[in-house]
């Protein structure tokens, strides 16, 4: 969501701050700031927008400094404005605090500290952080002491970086709930919320773990818990390039991650797909194996792109595993009591590993015993280190915010634990090996996809300024008609709606008209008769219609308005081939209506708060 970049060493910060925070820019944009501290002198400044505003503005000042923190903020409290951006600040404005999650107490915490003198000037919770810290280095705690008895009294989320014109030798940072690491540099270390931020310095990091509290200098570090208790951090080598988070050549993110998809896949799978034996080898199950293929029910729980991902499992899963399988959306399995068995296998879904729903999910399901697995795509995300076991999806770092290449992923890291789990129960040997053989020639197939970019683009076109739209699809491609439809919402601000395509007739057949396109995913598969009757009845009332059709089906053109015709599978993995078009027209919609693709309004990459 919001965004933290810090730094300490011999270099001057603001620089490495503004570029931190380009990089950060993704998670969340209405409004960033910079705090440094220069030995007697520290200076805050925040500006409303994107970083290249608050950039502009520092360029006038030319500052200089060895120590500063850096933000870019997503608001949950309080509008976007400058008031309200980080860092906040003491009332001497010598100590600053920037913060990412939210204090759930924050209310009772002000009007304690307003009972002091403190005053407040914006409207967040973060601000209370600051007073509160204040308030016990008055008493003549040291910083690092100050943030332990402040955190102490907090309750909700943060990771937060901390600095004090007393003690310029030091960043403090802490975490529960929202990410936090600490670079280490020669002479020089850094903090982030992201490892992207402070990928361009270094590629040592350490991972903070909820409830603890880093003092970090520009030669040292030392970590306790916020009891005061020590504790040995390991030092982790990250292999992400920076390469591999910039746009390549594209001109958004999205598009490239689209484009990726066919190496994406490919990694996804690299060394797991077991063509001979016609199963999967996935090291992370390896030591759960039997308790998972013994499961009673299988839960899987994710939000938004993940959970659709989800859906197709729950099919896959039923399908080929013949274990039972319920999706929930993690946001409504927290608060709601579930049932859950010691024999469950519960996966979390999560591209990021950091969304607060999944997280908080995953935790209830630990605490109930089941056996809880996690596939994720961030390595060393909090959801990846919290869960028992798990695999990643290795897509590579996802950067626009709408979820593309993370998506196909999931579906391939689903078919590949289906297949391992297919085979160690009823699965033959020779249906094992043609579903491997299947999905060796995905990647293949998706670059012939990808090849008709320029067909959807004039698609594209015609559609951009309708004001509805509808996707149907159904049994696999049914998760699909709802992903298609949300890539649509959420880059073009299009309302879309996504239906089993046979519940239609149910109510939104009511909406058809000349205006209003509908996208069939009618692959030839064993409901295509069907399909075919369902985009009959939409043609009978004038609707325009887009099919995502297989190559060989001649007979549909006269059907349809538009066809778009893409190779053929087996229908467990037709979602990781027909979700592609619907990406890229997506994509063009949103160009053609001047968006920003890569990061929609109200919408962040990571969502780490409730
Ligand atoms: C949609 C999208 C979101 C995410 C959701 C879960 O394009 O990106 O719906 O899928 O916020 O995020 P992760 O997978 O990071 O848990």
């Amino acid at each position: 969501m919001c965004g933290i970049v810090g730094y300490i060493g011999n270099k001057n910060c603001v620089p490495i701050l503004i570029n931190g925070l380009k990089r950060l820019e993704y998670r969340g944009y209405d409004s960033a700031g910079i705090g440094i501290i220069l030995n007697n002198h520290s200076e805050v400044i925040k500006n409303k927008g994107k970083v290249s505003l608050l950039e502009e503005k520092i360029e006038k000042m030319n500052l200089q400094a060895a120590l500063g923190i850096g933000h870019t903020r997503w608001a949950t409290h309080g509008v976007p404005n400058e008031i309200n951006a980080h860092p906040h600040y003491n009332k001497s404005k010598n100590l600053f605090v920037i913060h990412n999650g939210i204090i759930e107490n924050y209310q009772i915490l002000k009007t304690g500290l307003e009972k002091f003198g403190y005053e407040f000037v914006s409207q967040t919770d973060s601000e209370v952080l600051p007073h509160l810290i204040d308030s016990f280095l008055v008493k003549g705690h040291s910083l690092f002491k100050s943030v332990q008895l402040a955190l102490a009294e907090v309750e909700g989320t943060y990771g937060i970086a901390v600095i004090y014109q007393g003690e310029p030798d030091k960043i403090v940072v802490a975490r529960k709930g929202s990410p936090l690491v600490v670079g280490i540099g020669e002479q020089e270390n850094f903090v982030a919320s992201d490892v992207s931020a402070i990928l361009a310095h270094t590629k040592q990091i350490v991972y903070l773990e909820d409830g603890e509290v880093v003092e970090v200098c520009k030669d040292r570090f030392t970590a306790k818990t916020i009891m005061d208790k020590e504790i040995e951090k390991e030092i982790h080598e990250i292999t992400m390039s920076l390469d591999e988070i910039n746009k390549g050549g594209y001109p958004h993110f999205m598009l490239k991650e689209i484009m990726e998809q066919s190496s994406s896949v490919c990694n996804s799978m690299r060394g797991r797909l077991l063509l001979n034996e016609g199963t999967s080898k996935l090291g992370g199950l390896e030591n759960v194996i039997d308790q998972l293929v013994n499961s009673k029910r299988i839960i899987i729980s994710a939000c938004g792109t993940s959970w659709h991902a989800g859906l197709v499992g729950e099919y896959m899963f039923e399908q080929f595993a013949r274990i039972p399988t319920e999706v929930e959306y993690a946001s409504e399995f927290r608060y709601r009591n579930p049932i859950v068995n010691k024999d469950d296998t519960i996966f979390f879904i999560s591209q990021s590993g950091e969304t607060a729903d999944t997280l908080a999910a995953l935790r209830e399901a630990k605490i109930r015993g089941a056996l809880v697995l996690g596939i994720c795509n961030v390595v060393g995300s909090s959801i990846a280190r919290e869960s028992l076991s798990g695999v990643y999806t290795h897509a590579g770092p996802e950067i626009g915010v709408a979820s593309t290449k993370a998506f196909t992923s999931q579906l391939v890291v689903l078919a590949l634990i289906t297949l391992l789990i297919a085979r160690k129960k009823d699965m033959s040997l020779v249906d094992g090996k043609s579903i491997a053989e299947e999905m060796q020639k995905i990647p293949d197939k998706i670059s012939a996809i990808l090849k008709l970019n320029d067909q959807i683009e004039k698609i594209a076109s015609e559609f951009k300024d309708v004001k509805n739209f509808l996707y149907l699809g159904r049994g696999y491609n049914f998760p699909v008609a709802l992903e298609g439809a949300l890539k649509l919402k959420e880059i073009s601000y299009i309302h879309a709606e996504g239906y089993p395509a046979a519940e239609m007739k149910h109510g939104p057949i009511a909406l058809i008209d000349e205006n209003m396109p509908v996208v069939f995913i009618a692959p030839k598969d064993s409901t295509y008769e069907k399909i075919i009757s369902n985009i009959q009845e939409i043609k009978a009332r004038k609707g325009r219609i887009i099919a995502i059709a297989s190559e060989s089906d001649d007979n549909i053109d006269k059907l349809v308005d538009y066809s778009i015709k893409i190779p053929d599978t087996i229908r467990m993995l037709m979602p990781i081939l027909t979700v592609i078009p619907l990406q890229l027209l997506a994509y063009h919609i949103a160009v053609k209506k001047g968006l920003n693709v890569d990061q929609p309004r109200n919408l962040a990459k990571s969502v780490t708060v409730e």
